[in-house]
C-alpha cells in the first residue's frame, strides 16, 4: 500500500511536468477482460440451461454434429432444430475475410495486422470482418488463427501473427473483441502445436510443460479471457496422443487449466472416435468421419448410442450441447442474426445472394495495408520525389492475367502476392496490383513508367531498369495449406530463398541502375543475403500479404502520404541454420515425432540466446522521421504474493506500470513503435527478454507524447512445472524500452517484494 501510494505521488508529479502536452498517456483503446468475459459466461450459461431443458437426447446430439461435408451453405453447419426454435449454425472460414463468398473483403492477413504493433487496427480490422461474416449469415468465423511461427517456412504461419506469443496474444484478443462485437462467434485455431503442415495428420508435437504454457498456449488464454465462443482442436496428435482425442489437452490444459467455458470443435475430419467426446470434444466438424460424402458420423447416431449403452454419460452430451448453446447465447444470435444468404459451393447458384458486405471496409484495409509495410532499408531514395522516369521489375508487381482468383484458394503464384493459400483465404472482390496503383500515381507526378514482369528475362529487366531514374523490382515468397501444392511446395515452403529466381532479378537490375529499390511479398522471412548490401539497393520495403489494397497501401508509403511504422513480427535470419527450429520434411516413422526441442527459445528468444546476429530482428522497421526516448520511469505499486493459477483474476491484474517520454525529433510527422523488453532474473531461467508492451504512437513533427505500459503479475511469471502454478521469480527484473528488439533506447529494473 505504502508503495502504492509512493508512486502515484511520483507519477502525479511526473504527469504535472508534463502537464504542457494534454495527450493521453496509453494511445490505444484498452476492453476489458477476463471477469467481464466470465460475468457474460455466466448469462450465456442460464439461458443455455433453461433452453435445453425441453431438449431430447437427439436434439442436444443434434447441436454437436454438423451436417456433413458440402450439406448445407457453409464448409461447416449445424443443423436447424425446428421443435427448438433453433435455427442452425453456419460456420465459415477465414481468418482474413469470409471465404467462399463474393461481394465480401480480402482483409490484409493477420501476420501483416501483427506487423502494425497497433491494437486498435487489430480491432478494427476484426470489427470489419465481423460485420462481414455477419452480414453473410455466418454465425462462426473460423479465426483467429494463432499457432506460433515456430519453424519460417511453417506453411500456415502467415494466418497468425508470427514469432512472439505476447504479439499473438494482443492480435487474438482483439479480434475475439472485434469479431463478436458482432454478435459472431470466434474461433481460436488451432489447438494446438499445428505449426507444420508436413505430417499435420499424422505427427506428433512434443512440447515441454512450460514452453507448453509460456509460448503455445498463451495466446488461446488471452483469447478465452477475451470471451471466444469456440476453439478448434488440430490435426496432429500432441504428445502422441490426437488433439481431438486428447483428454489433457482438451479436458485439462483446455478447459480446467486455462478455464475455458465455450465449445471445442475439430477441425475438418479431425475427428478419430465417438470418444473423443470424454475427452472434451464437444463439436464435430464438417460431421461426416473422413474426408468425402459418406453420411456416417462419430456423433449423431453413434453418439446417441454410446450414451444409451453407457458408453458416454449423458451429462457429457449436456455439458456439450450447454456450451454450444451457450456461445450462441453469448453472442446474442438468438435476437434477430440474419439468415444464411452466401453459398460456398457455386456463386452462381441462387442460394448465393450477392448480399455486399463489404461496406467501407477498403479504407481500414489501406491503412492496415500503410502500417504494416516495414521499411528494411532506406538510404534516402524513399519516399519518392516526382521521379522523371521509374522501371517496375517482376511478376509480383502485375496483375494474374486471368484474375486474381484464378486458382482456387490462391494456389498459384502468379502475378502479385496478396495473400498466402488453402482454407485461410477469401475470394478477393479485386485486388489493386502495384503496377497499376504506381502507374496512377505516376501520371499525375508526370513520371514516364517502363515494365518487365518476367522474372526470368534477366535481359529484358535490365534493359527495362537502365538508365532510369528510379527502378523497383518486386520479389516474393508464397506458402499455405498442406492440401495444395505450389510449384512443388506442400503447403510448407522448400526454402527460404525468394521465388521464381528472385534474388537473380534483384541482382541484375541493381548491377544496372544505382537507385534500385526491392519490394518483397511474402508470408514468412525470406534470405536476402545475396543483395542486401549492394550499393546500388538504396531501399528495401516489405508489405507482407496485404490484401485487396495492395497496390494503393504501397503508394501510400512509397510517396510518403504515410510515414512506415511497420515493424517485423519475426526475425530475418542472414541463413536458415540460424533459427532455432525447422519443419520436419522427412521421417519414416508411422507417427512422425516433431519434437519442440528449442523449448522457450523460439524466433528472437534464440537468437538472442545464442547471439546469434540476425539480419533483421524481431521488431525492426525504419521511418522517415526520427524519434528520441527519455525519462523512463518505472512504478510498482503491488506486492507479488504467491503462486496462481491462469484463471485466477489477481494473475492478470497490473502490478507495475512503466512511463516514457517519445519525441519525434525528425523531419516529418510519423508513428513511432516502442517497445517494452523485460528480462528476467538469472532465477527464472528464461530467455534473455521477452516483449511485454508496445504501442504505435503518432507523433507530429517536434511533438512530445508520454506512453505508457502496465505489466501485470502474469507478464513477469514463469510456469512453474512442480506447483502446476504461475509464479514470479525473486531477484531483479531489467526493463528495456526501445524501437526493435535490438535498439534498446532506455533501460531500468523493476523490484517487487
Ligand atoms: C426428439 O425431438 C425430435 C424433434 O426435434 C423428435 O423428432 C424426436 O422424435 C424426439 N426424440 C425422442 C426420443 O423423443
Ligand atoms: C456402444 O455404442 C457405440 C456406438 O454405437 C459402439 O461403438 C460401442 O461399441 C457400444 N458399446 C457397448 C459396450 O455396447
Ligand atoms: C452452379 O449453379 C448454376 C445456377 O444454378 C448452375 O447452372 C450450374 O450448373 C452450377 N454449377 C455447378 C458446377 O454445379
Ligand atoms: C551500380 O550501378 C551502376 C550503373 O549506374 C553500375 O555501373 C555499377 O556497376 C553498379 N554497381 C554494382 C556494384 O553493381
Amino acid at each position: 500500500m505504502q508503495l502504492f501510494l509512493l508512486a502515484t505521488a511520483f507519477s502525479g508529479l511526473l504527469f504535472e511536468q508534463l502537464s504542457a502536452t494534454p495527450t493521453p498517456v496509453t494511445h490505444y483503446t484498452k476492453r476489458n477482460s477476463g471477469s467481464d468475459a466470465n460475468s457474460k459466461w455466466d448469462a450465456a450459461y442460464a439461458k443455455a440451461n433453461a433452453a435445453l431443458a425441453s431438449y431430447n437426447l437427439t436434439e442436444k446430439v443434434t447441436l454437436a454434429t454438423g451436417a456433413g461435408w458440402q450439406v448445407g451453405p457453409c464448409v461447416g453447419n449445424i443443423p436447424a432444430i425446428p421443435a427448438q426454435g433453433f435455427p442452425g449454425l453456419c460456420l465459415q472460414d477465414s481468418p482474413l475475410g469470409v471465404r467462399l463468398s463474393t461481394e465480401s473483403s480480402a482483409f490484409p492477413a493477420a501476420i501483416n495486422v501483427a506487423a502494425t504493433f497497433n491494437r486498435d487496427l487489430m480491432y478494427k480490422r476484426a470489427v470489419a470482418m465481423g460485420q462481414e461474416f455477419r452480414g453473410k449469415g455466418v454465425n462462426v468465423a473460423l479465426g483467429p488463427m494463432m499457432n506460433m511461427m515456430r519453424a519460417p517456412t511453417g506453411g500456415r504461419a502467415w494466418e497468425g501473427w508470427g514469432g512472439d506469443p505476447f504479439l499473438a496474444g494482443a492480435g487474438s484478443e482483439e479480434t475475439v473483441k472485434g469479431i463478436q462485437s458482432q454478435g459472431v462467434q470466434a474461433c481460436a485455431k488451432h489447438w494446438l502445436n499445428n505449426e507444420q503442415e508436413h505430417y499435420r495428420d499424422t505427427s506428433s508435437s512434443n512440447v515441454d510443460d512450460r514452453t507448453q504454457h509460456e509460448i503455445y498456449a498463451a495466446p488461446f488464454l488471452k483469447a478465452i479471457r477475451a470471451g471466444v465462443a469456440s476453439v478448434m482442436c488440430a490435426y496432429n496428435r500432441v504428445s502422441n496422443t490426437y488433439s481431438c482425442s486428447n483428454s489433457d489437452l482438451l479436458n485439462g490444459l483446455l478447459k480446467t487449466d486455462l478455464g475455458f467455458r465455450g465449445y471445442v470443435q475439430s477441425d475438418w475430419w479431425a475427428t478419430h472416435a465417438t470418444t473423443d467426446a470424454l475427452a472434451g470434444l464437444d463439436m464435430t466438424m464438417p460431421g461426416n468421419k473422413v474426408y468425402g460424402n459418406a453420411p456416417d458420423s462419430y456423433f449423431g447416431e453413434e453418439l446417441v448410442a454410446a450414451v444409451q449403452n453407457g458408453t458416454i454419460p449423458e451429462s457429457r452430451v449436456n455439458d456439450m450441447a450447454t456450451r454450444i448453446l451457450a456461445a450462441f447465447y453469448l453472442t446474442n444470435q438468438d435476437e434477430g442474426f440474419p439468415a444464411t444468404n452466401l453459398y460456398s459451393w457455386n456463386f452462381t447458384d441462387p442460394r448465393n445472394q450477392h448480399v455486399n458486405v463489404q461496406g467501407d471496409h477498403a479504407s481500414i484495409i489501406r491503412q492496415i495495408d500503410g502500417a504494416s509495410t516495414v521499411l528494411l532499408k532506406n538510404k534516402g531514395s524513399l519516399p519518392l520525389k516526382k521521379p522523371r522516369t521509374m522501371a517496375i521489375i517482376g511478376s509480383d508487381a502485375g496483375p494474374n492475367p486471368d484474375g486474381p482468383n484464378a486458382c482456387a484458394d490462391r494456389g498459384c503464384n502468379t502475378g502479385t502476392l496478396a495473400m498466402g493459400w488453402g482454407s485461410g483465404t477469401a475470394e478477393f472482390p479485386y485486388l489493386v496490383d502495384p503496377l497499376s496503383a504506381i502507374t496512377t500515381h505516376a501520371s499525375a507526378d508526370g513520371t514516364a513508367i517502363t515494365s518487365s514482369l518476367s522474372d526470368s528475362d534477366l535481359a529484358a529487366a535490365a534493359s527495362a531498369a537502365s538508365g532510369k531514374e528510379v527502378a523497383i523490382v518486386f520479389i516474393n515468397s508464397d506458402s499455405g495449406e498442406a492440401y495444395i501444392t505450389v510449384e512443388g511446395n506442400a503447403g510448407d515452403r522448400n526454402d527460404l530463398y525468394a521465388w521464381h529466381g528472385g534474388d537473380a532479378l534483384v541482382q541484375a537490375v541493381a548491377a544496372v541502375n544505382p537507385n534500385t529499390i526491392v519490394v518483397v511479398h511474402a508470408s514468412g522471412p525470406v534470405l536476402m543475403e545475396a543483395w542486401i548490401d549492394h550499393p546500388n539497393i538504396t531501399a528495401v520495403l516489405w508489405p507482407g500479404l496485404p490484401g485487396q489494397e495492395s497496390g494503393n497501401g504501397l503508394v501510400d508509403v512509397l510517396y510518403g502520404a504515410v510515414n512506415p511504422s511497420g515493424r517485423l513480427p519475426y526475425t530475418i535470419a542472414k541463413q536458415r541454420s540460424d533459427y532455432p527450429a525447422d519443419v520436419l520434411y522427412t521421417s519414416s516413422d508411422a507417427i512422425p515425432q516433431v519434437d519442440y526441442t528449442e523449448g522457450l527459445y523460439i524466433d528472437y528468444r534464440w537468437f538472442d540466446k545464442k547471439n546469434i546476429a540476425p539480419r533483421f530482428e524481431f521488431g525492426f522497421g525504419l521511418s522517415y522521421t526520427s524519434f528520441k526516448y527519455s525519462a523512463l520511469a518505472v512504478w510498482p505499486y503491488a506486492l507479488k504474493g504467491g503462486p496462481r493459477a491462469s484463471t485466477d483474476e489477481s494473475l492478470h491484474q497490473n502490478i507495475a506500470t512503466v512511463t516514457f517520454i517519445i519525441k519525434n525529433n525528425g523531419p516529418l510527422d510519423g508513428t513511432e513503435i516502442p517497445q517494452l523488453y523485460l528480462k528476467f532474473p538469472d532465477s527464472a531461467n528464461s530467455p534473455p527478454q521477452v516483449l511485454r508492451g508496445f504501442d504505435s504512437v503518432f507523433l507530429r513533427k517536434g511533438q512530445t507524447k508520454v506512453v505508457s505500459f502496465d505489466i501485470s503479475r502474469y507478464d513477469i511469471s514463469v510456469w512453474d512445472t512442480n506447483k502446476q502454478k504461475w509464479v514470479i521469480p525473486s531477484g531483479k527484473f531489467g526493463v528495456s524500452i526501445g524501437a526493435s528488439s535490438r535498439d534498446e533506447r532506455l533501460s531500468s529494473s523493476l523490484v517487487l517484494f
